[in-house]
């Protein structure tokens, strides 16, 4: 996830000066293979037909399935023939400025563990199937990959400005909580919906959130909820499009968005390309929390 928290000030011990650590892919459990199994399986149900062409090709091009968590150096020399990218392990959260270097030398950073099974339906800190199973399809495309790269650079040069906030909302509404168009209607490709059971059918079938038209200024102005479904999601025509739109210079951006005020997650504007109005139902219930 983007809004990584500064837990430690220095590699904790074990980890690299780049706060990588190894896989250490023999070490895990049968148990804990069972678990990527069963969420693999899952998702799969649920995905196609909802998920991206990017994504589901992506999968397949890493063969992710084939039993129990991938090992990343199986999965490595596949992905990095593909688009450049490889897959390291972390220790859990990392300061932004060790993500961003990551990601701007086409590194993505995983967690190395796998949730509990009595954990499967809700967690509060990425492990690997989020990042492996919900981001690393992803990388498989070119544009895609070239946008993250490009995520990272621009991540570097926000901190240096003091819009990180701002920055981190683009990552939050595209790498994590996207919609994109089709020829076949909407389809999800943000890993944090990809790769919850809930969110893929909530995203493109509740009545609740609102649906609306990528527009990179009003992302970037627009709070988002970490706890629960989002109630708000924003479309993208294609990943090409993406791409373009936000490799352009951010600077003339940032200094309009200094000014601008923050936009609450349930808020539609007069400006807005509204391709849903949600009810908001689910969220003035109670969200997860209900009763
Ligand atoms: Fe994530």
């Amino acid at each position: 996830m983007a809004d990584f928290e500064h837990v430690f000030d220095a590699p904790p011990e074990g980890a690299a000066a780049d706060w990588t650590i190894g896989q250490d892919w023999a070490s895990y459990t049968p148990v804990e293979h069972q678990t990527w199994d069963t969420l693999y399986a899952r998702q799969m149900q649920i995905l196609p037909g909802r998920a991206s062409d990017a994504f589901l090709n992506g999968l397949k091009a890493l063969d992710l399935n084939a039993g129990g968590i991938p090992d990343f150096e199986v999965i490595n020399p596949k992905l990095k023939a593909l688009t450049g990218w490889t897959v390291v392990c972390v220790p859990g959260l990392v300061p932004d400025a060790v993500f961003f270097d990551h990601l701007a030398n086409r590194r993505f950073p995983s967690g190395q563990f796998i949730r509990k099974p009595d954990q499967l339906d809700y967690l509060q800190e990425p492990d690997i199937f989020h990042d492996v199973f919900g981001h690393v399809p992803m990388l498989t495309d070119p544009d895609f990959a070239d946008y993250m790269e490009a995520y990272g650079k621009g991540g570097q040069r926000a901190a240096g400005l003091g819009v990180l906030p701002q920055l981190a909302r683009l990552y939050w509404y595209t790498v994590e909580f996207g919609l994109m168009e089709s020829p076949d209607g909407l389809r999800i490709y943000g890993a944090g919906i990809v790769s919850s059971a809930t969110e893929s059918v909530f995203a493109l079938d509740d009545p609740s959130p609102n649906r609306i038209g990528f527009d990179l200024e009003r992302v970037m102005r627009t709070l988002y909820r970490i706890d629960d479904f989002q109630q708000v999601y924003f479309i993208i025509p294609s990943i090409e499009a993406l791409k373009a739109e936000t490799l352009r210079d951010f600077g003339p951006i940032y200094e309009r968005l200094q000014g601008a005020s923050d936009i609450p997650v349930e808020a539609v504007l007069a400006g807005d390309d509204v391709r849903t109005r949600g009810t908001q139902t689910y969220a003035a219930r109670g969200g997860r929390f209900a009763a």
